[in-house]
């Protein structure tokens, strides 16, 4: 199947189609990581600029690192050392990373919809690697793959999201990927972390964590996001931990074989315990990381063939 887009901004409106190429890509370049062979020479030749207005410790490194194994030239720009902070509006920027010839812009910000303005202005391809509370579509993409080579499927299973939805736009991008592949998703967490009209996105409301796991297949825990938030959204870190952290009492809610994840940065104590965070075999946080690489591999692959020739 193919992936005729130039850009990667959103996983709202990505068909199943397009979604599956993606993960059936990604998944031999699992193969191929672990086989320690690396591919340099699909993107050689190719500049990639890594443009992150916002902090980021897994998504940055895993795209340098998904680009140099494709041989591509890679450059991170970080706004604590460019001219953004001289001023320099963001498309000033767009016009001078233009100039530079890049083929391929990731781009974090704090603002929802820059990644989309960027693309509006800029030749490259350009991948969102998170905008402000909108999306964050590779993290979707790894989060799916990482259940689809542990469950065997993406399809059919019953995916709780807990915690602070208000805030993520890995919530987001995980409702549209989940709902657009037939599971079914819950989104549970207090009403002041729930945004109005979540469900209308397809999703299941629940305001407690018992009857929220239960028969879950999947409890996708969420940091508490405490630069995002305008007032005080949530009592105490202890009290936040006792009603909604994901520890042993109340993971025992959900289905017996029930795996855990979470995007990171992880709070432990806050969100999550350290018992159920590094759970030898049901938490898949660090196959989580290692999907990135591989996810973000077949992003990059993809976009730079750019003319239709996405066939797997
Ligand atoms: C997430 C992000 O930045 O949106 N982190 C990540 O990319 N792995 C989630 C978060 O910050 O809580």
């Amino acid at each position: 199947m193919f992936y005729r887009q130039k850009h990667l901004l959103a996983i709202e409106g990505l068909t199943p189609p397009e979604i599956g190429h993606l993960l059936e890509l990604a998944d031999s370049y699992v193969l191929l990581n672990r086989s320690g062979k690396t591919q340099r020479d699909l993107l050689r030749g190719r500049t990639l600029i890594n443009l992150f207005f916002e902090d980021s410790t897994r998504t940055r490194t895993s795209f340098e690192l998904a680009g140099k194994r494709l041989g591509a030239d890679v450059i991170n720009m970080s706004v604590s050392t460019s001219s953004v902070n001289k001023g320099e509006t963001l498309l000033d920027t767009a016009a001078t990373l233009n100039a530079m010839q890049c083929d391929l812009l990731v781009v974090r910000h704090d603002q929802s919809g820059a990644p989309n303005l960027l693309a509006r202005k800029v030749d490259a391809s350009v991948i969102n690697a998170g905008d402000g509370t909108h999306e964050h579509p590779t993290q979707a993409l790894l989060d799916a793959l990482t259940i689809k080579r542990r469950k065997g499927r993406i399809e059919g299973l019953t995916v709780a999201i807990c915690g602070d939805v208000l805030h993520s736009r890995v919530a987001r991008s995980n409702i549209h990927l989940l709902t657009t592949l037939g599971n079914r998703v819950r989104v549970v967490g207090p009403p002041t972390l729930l945004p109005a009209g979540i469900a209308d996105l397809g999703v299941s409301v629940f305001h407690d964590m018992k009857s929220g796991l239960e028969g879950a297949d999947i409890v996708m825990m969420l940091r508490l996001q405490k630069e995002r938030m305008t007032r005080g959204l949530v009592p105490s870190a202890r009290e936040y931990f006792r009603f909604w952290g994901l520890d042993a009492a109340k993971l025992a809610y959900a289905n017996d074989d029930a795996l855990i994840m979470h995007p990171g940065p992880m709070n432990r104590g806050v969100e999550i315990d350290s018992a159920v965070a590094d759970h030898p075999t049901r938490s898949l946080i660090k196959e989580q990381v290692e999907m990135g690489v591989a996810v973000r591999m077949a992003v990059l692959d993809t976009l730079s063939r750019g003319d239709g020739r996405n066939d797997v």
